[in-house]
């Protein structure tokens, strides 16, 4: 086993040097995806299944190809088309796909730690998708191999993530993996969503767009989730464009060789402007192919494949 865990339940208890394990297989897997005929035979003979409880364009498409394109039999389950609409649980219907022969499990949930109690009730690998407000650590994982194809190192770095912090499970995932691995973390929002006491996370903490974006090297700018605006936490979309939504303006503010993620679906005119979603600074496509390498790296070493060391 290269990791040490069979499970990617998220990245807090993930150490710095497993990080950089799968950053550097990613590495190796990405050349891949570049080729014409995009098929290995690793991971011939193995299963993996998505079950997905929530919707999802990026996460469920890359996990299927990573799994394809290492020769892996993939199989997508959606609670919308199974028999979680007849009442069976979470626990028994991956029970019911292990014993079909699933290696993995990917799973996203709306409930925070759903990862966590799969992986101590069966036997195959799990991988978390995103659960709940909790962590998405294969979002964090590609967020940090797109920001290493663009950066150095990333002790000192300077990465500021503006948003919805606190219903943001990418926004923990990255400010685990990315303090571990040195960076200086800053979030940045409106007051009502900000968690409190996140400063314990390692983090600074702003409301002002203008003193957190200053000098900053990366900047992931969080989708705005328009469900939660029913619950009122700003004013209006509108309002929270104009104090928070990244524009020229505020891209000017930045190094001048800063990058900006977002982890997607984008709300355009909302957080981010067109013309900065667009622009050459704008690494978001990038992050999507680099989400596939990413899974592949993390199906790979999960199921035991050995260490990839940096082909750099
Ligand atoms: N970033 C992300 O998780 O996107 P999806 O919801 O489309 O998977």
């Amino acid at each position: 086993m290269s990791l040490q865990s069979k499970h990617m339940l998220g990245l807090q208890h993930v150490s710095d040097e497993d990080i950089i394990t799968i950053l550097n297989t990613a590495n190796a897997m990405k050349d891949i995806i570049k080729r014409k005929i995009k098929k290995v035979p690793t991971l011939r003979g193995r299963t993996v299944v998505t079950l997905f409880y929530e919707n999802s364009t990026r996460t469920k498409t890359s996990f299927d190809l990573a799994g394809k394109y290492l020769s892996a039999d993939t199989v997508g389950l959606s609670a919308s088309s199974s028999s979680v609409q007849k009442g069976e649980s979470l626990i028994d219907t991956a029970r019911t796909v292990e014993a079909m022969g699933a290696d993995v499990v990917v799973l996203r949930h709306p409930a925070a730690g759903s990862s966590k109690m799969l992986a101590e009730n069966i036997n195959c690998s799990v991988i978390n998708a995103g659960d709940g407000v909790h962590e998405h650590p294969t979002q964090a994982l590609l967020d940090m191999f797109t920001i290493s194809e663009h950066k150095k190192d990333f002790k000192g770095l300077k990465v500021t993530i503006v948003g919805d912090i606190l219903h943001s499970r990418v926004a923990r995932s990255n400010i685990w993996g990315l303090t571990k691995l040195g960076a200086e973390v800053s979030v940045v929002g409106p007051a009502t969503m900000l968690p409190p006491k996140m400063e314990k996370m390692g983090v600074k903490v702003y409301t002002n767009m203008e003193e957190a974006l200053a000098g900053a090297d990366v900047v992931n700018v969080l989708r705005i989730q328009l469900e939660r605006q029913k619950q009122g936490l700003f004013p209006s979309l509108r309002e929270y464009s104009r104090l928070y939504g990244i524009n020229q303006e505020r891209l000017a503010l930045l190094k001048d060789d800063a990058i900006i993620l977002h982890p997607g679906p984008m709300n355009r005119g909302v957080e981010i402007v067109s013309r900065v979603a667009d622009s050459s600074q704008a690494v978001i496509e990038e992050q999507v192919t680099n989400g596939v390498a990413v899974r592949m790296a993390l199906l790979y070493l999960l199921t035991g494949g050995e260490k990839v060391e940096d082909v750099n």
